[in-house]
């Protein structure tokens, strides 16, 4: 019998950069799209896919969530008394359960492979999975638990695996696909952000895994990769080379790259016409502002 996949990590302990000034003091998973924190989406996408324990790599600056997933009995009980109770249902839902949730420090940002391994005494000797946060699937079945179903079928290392067009794919980790079965393909390697011109297919890896002890064990030797940074994807690919299975998952959904500006606006409008109560107004706007920019052309 597979083990199942009950751990999450959520690397969070990146500088957020591209974000600044926001990022000085305002975690980039806290930002929200319309009125719903980024790392929420992840968290809720876990649950589905049935993570009961939610490991965050957590660094400087990062309090603000933690805090946030503390209960607020305060203002839970003004809702209350107020007759609020829609907002007290939203609330509610974001609650943990104690003991749920472990944050650990990466006291440097030295990459994301350095930061999945800041959690390994956390996760032992079983599957875990590593989602990050800053990218966001719209999807009817949510994108991790389409992969723990395909997973259950395949074991090994799963990554989640988008199409990009080639001049784009030096941004990413990519795929060097051996066998191509659908939804589904089997990797004789990974390349993290290939030399333009040498990425082996354009299927880019995006920030969902499920992923098997071992990949920890291949980070113990902490080899700096592309960037000077140590790289998750590079201990994937060992795991190729020491003869154990890499799948590429194909997934059903919309990804947002929410790391970048671009990315965050498209997410927020995405996810704003999603909601009954916004969608009429937001696009009335968005036509006559397209409209009006379009007759000043
Ligand atoms: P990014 O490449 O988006 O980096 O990290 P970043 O620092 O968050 O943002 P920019 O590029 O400076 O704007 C991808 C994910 O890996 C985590 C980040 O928090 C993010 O979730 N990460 C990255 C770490 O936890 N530790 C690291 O050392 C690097």
């Amino acid at each position: 019998m597979r083990k199942k996949v009950t751990k999450a990590i959520f690397p969070v302990a990146g500088l957020g950069t591209r974000f600044l000034p926001a990022t000085k003091s305002v975690p980039k998973e806290i930002m929200t799209l319309v009125d719903r924190p980024l790392v929420q989406y992840a968290i809720d996408e876990a649950r589905a896919a049935g993570i009961k324990e939610f490991i965050f790599v957590t660094s400087r600056g990062k309090s603000a969530l933690e805090d946030y997933f503390d209960h607020n009995p305060i203002l839970e009980q003004e809702l209350r008394k107020k007759g609020k109770d829609d907002l007290l249902e939203t609330l509610k839902s974001t609650n943990m359960e104690s003991g749920a949730i472990a944050y650990i420090r990466q006291h440097r940002a030295l990459g994301l492979g350095h930061a999945v391994w800041c959690a390994r005494r956390l996760i032992g000797n079983e599957p875990f999975a590593v989602m990050l946060p800053d990218d966001v699937i719209a999807a009817e079945k949510p994108c991790l638990q389409q992969m723990v179903e395909a997973y259950e079928e395949t074991g090994g290392n799963m990554v989640a695996a988008m199409e990009v067009p080639p001049e784009k794919a030096s941004s990413y980790g990519v795929l060097d696909v051996a066998e191509d079965m659908g939804a589904v393909v089997n990797a004789r390697g990974m390349v993290e952000k290939p030399v333009p011109g040498s990425e082996p297919s354009n299927l880019a890896v995006i920030g969902r895994y499920i992923l098997e002890p071992s990949v920890l064990r291949n980070l113990n030797k902490m080899k700096q990769g592309a960037g000077g940074e140590i790289q998750l994807t590079d201990a994937i690919a060992e795991d190729i080379n020491a003869g154990k299975p890499v799948y590429g998952y194909r997934f059903r959904g919309q990804r947002f790259d929410c790391g970048s500006k671009s990315g965050f606006l498209q997410a927020t409008v995405a996810f704003a016409l999603a909601r009954d109560e916004l969608r009429g107004d937001l696009s009335r706007y968005l036509t006559e502002t397209i409209h009006a920019s379009q007759a000043a052309e």
